[in-house]
């Protein structure tokens, strides 16, 4: 089989950058390890920033978003006997949205199904060959265990933090750069109106909570919890009590409204960055390349960035034959993703409690100043609701 674009894992990234793809008229066809319903019930990211639900609106996918997402004007911040409300629309004029990446793929499923376009599901063996040329190819095996062979003119990475494409690049050919976090995020779902207007992001000596949702009778919560904890250790009436407390369950009027647990998962912090994001004509976006800690909300967010500027750069290379963008798609993303890698990393370092006295204070510190003063609020809310994706 040939197409022009082999995108391989059918994510965010990769259904956005055929759906993108497919409306600058370029062919592309995805690959996809799991089924269709796996990656579809995958529970994620929950914020989507400014500068992505403008891209999903204007790339038609905005409908139910817009319809069904939620408009935030800020997040709270907190720590014991204090809440702070930062208002994002005030300090930048940019908001976020709470829409699931549950429902983001469900557009992109609809939109690719809709535009026709080949999403192979349920392949294996995914192997990528002749990247240094300007013929590369895929070859997997199929749902039915045949043998395939996808060639193509460019290869697009999208596949994860457990894909084939990021280690495909030699290693003198790229650096890694990496941070492991002491801690761990337990994050819960479950069927009860949120307690909140707004996210509470809460600073706790026994460690970070918060306070998320996804629609007025779902919510999603996450606790700070030490590396290598095991679910089963927690009872929904542990998570809830602990919640209650870190959260400040009747501190000035204020309660938080248990219910019932629908899922329940243990997720482990990491930061990576894999640089450049090119390698001859395989080009990597989003988890593929880069991975943030989830503390600010970015990973699905800068899975979006990447494929707007991947996608412009390669209908350059592929209809106008200008070579530039796809030259320059590596540093033009790098910066967004540095950027955010910071934020996320700030973000995190802020707000989990490490166990040492002095980290406590400078948090503390930190805290106060973010919440009172209207140049530390507003360099938090800028990166929090998003810089303009530029390109
Ligand atoms: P993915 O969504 O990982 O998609 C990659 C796809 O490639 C997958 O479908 C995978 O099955 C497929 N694939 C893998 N190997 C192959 C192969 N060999 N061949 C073909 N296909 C392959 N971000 C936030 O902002 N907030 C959150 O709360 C949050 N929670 C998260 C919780 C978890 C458990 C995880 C793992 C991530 C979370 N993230 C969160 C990060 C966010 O979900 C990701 O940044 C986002 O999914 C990135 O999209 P992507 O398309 O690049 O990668
Ligand atoms: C959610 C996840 C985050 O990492 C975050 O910072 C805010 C919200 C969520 O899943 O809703």
């Amino acid at each position: 089989m040939r197409t022009e674009v082999a995108i391989i894992g059918a994510g965010p990234a990769g259904l956005l950058l055929s759906h993108l793809l497919a409306r600058a008229g370029i062919e592309s066809v995805v690959l996809e390890t799991r089924s269709q319903e796996y990656v579809a019930s995958r529970i994620r990211a929950g914020i989507l920033e400014h500068s992505s639900v403008e891209l999903l609106t204007e790339a038609g996918l905005g409908g139910r978003l817009r319809a069904e997402g939620h408009e935030h004007r800020g997040i709270y911040l907190q720590w014991p006997h204090e809440r702070h409300h930062l208002d994002f629309v005030d300090l930048t004029g940019r908001s976020v949205w709470v829409y699931g990446q549950t429902e983001v793929q469900k557009d992109l499923v609809a939109a690719r199904a809709a535009g026709g376009q080949a999403v192979l599901y349920e392949t294996s063996d995914t192997r990528l060959h002749d990247l240094e040329t300007d013929r590369p190819y895929v070859t997997y095996v199929d749902a039915g265990g045949v043998a395939r062979r996808l060639d193509a003119a460019v290869v697009a990475g999208c596949d994860g933090s457990f894909g084939p494409s990021r280690a495909a690049v030699p290693p003198q050919a790229h650096q890694t750069f990496e941070r492991t976090y002491p801690y761990s995020w337990l994050g819960i779902l479950a069927d009860v109106a949120p307690s909140t207007d707004e996210l509470i992001y809460a600073w706790h000596p026994d460690g970070f909570a918060l306070h998320s949702m996804r629609s007025p009778t779902v919510s999603r919560l996450y606790l700070q919890v030490p590396n290598g904890t095991d679910v089963a250790g927690w009872s929904d009436a542990r998570i809830w009590d602990e919640l209650a407390g870190r959260l400040g369950h009747g501190q000035d009027g204020w309660t938080l409204t248990p219910g019932p647990i629908t899922d329940k998962s243990v997720l482990p912090m990491r930061s990576l960055v894999q640089s450049p994001m090119r390698h001859g004509r395989l080009f990597l976006a989003g988890d593929a390349a880069h991975i943030v800690p989830p503390t600010g909300a970015k990973g699905l967010n800068l899975a979006i960035a990447d494929v707007a500027l991947l996608s412009r750069a390669l209908t350059a290379l592929l209809r106008d034959g200008d070579a530039g963008p796809a030259e320059r798609y590596s540093d033009d993303a790098l910066r967004r993703v540095w950027r955010c890698t910071h934020f996320s990393w700030w973000m995190t370092t802020m707000l989990h409690a490490s166990g040492d006295p002095f980290d406590a204070q400078l948090q503390l510190s930190q805290l106060r100043w973010v919440t009172t003063s209207p140049a530390g609020a507003a360099g938090l809310a800028e990166n929090y609701a998003g810089l303009p994706i530029a390109g």
